[in-house]
């Protein structure tokens, strides 16, 4: 199946598995990837070494494109940030927070940037600024 999103990610059916905190983790991440769509290990309540050893997990299970969602609200947002830019998931959806100033350091190191919003107004400032699709 052929749509922009297979395209934008290289997934062969277009669906993302929605991020939630303590329960996607790379297990659940790797298993959709290999099933052909997407996963996503979401790093809500969660420290940065464990963000980045889930990462590192869910690519021992699968060479298939992944994500991580990040909860703009977390109080360790550097840190994960950090994390993120150095493993390297395919992408990264965001939401909870202003996405905006995470999606130029974000594809500075070739993550794709997908923010969640709830409004048409916030869907139209993260278009402006570059997101490469946007979760509504
Ligand atoms: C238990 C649970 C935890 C969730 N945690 C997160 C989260 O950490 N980050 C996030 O962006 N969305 C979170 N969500 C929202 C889901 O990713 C998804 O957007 C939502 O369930 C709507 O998708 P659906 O219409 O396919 O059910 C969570 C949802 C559930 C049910």
């Amino acid at each position: 199946m052929n749509t922009r999103l297979t395209e934008l990610l290289g997934i062969t059916y277009p669906i993302i598995q929605g991020a939630m905190a303590w329960t996607s983790e790379h297990k659940l991440a790797a298993a959709v990837a290999n099933a052909g769509a997407t996963g996503v290990i979401a790093s809500g309540g969660r420290d940065a070494d464990w963000v980045r050893n889930e990462i590192r997990q869910a690519k021992a299970l699968t060479d298939k494109p992944f994500g991580v969602n990040l909860m703009l609200m977390a109080k360790n947002i550097d840190e994960l940030l950090q994390v993120l830019v150095e493993e390297k998931p395919a992408f990264v959806t965001l939401g909870a927070g202003n996405p905006v100033p995470y999606i130029e350091p974000l594809h500075a190191a070739g993550i794709k940037v997908i923010p969640v919003v709830p409004s048409v107004k916030l869907a139209k400032r993260v278009a402006g600024a570059g997101a490469d699709a946007i979760i509504i």
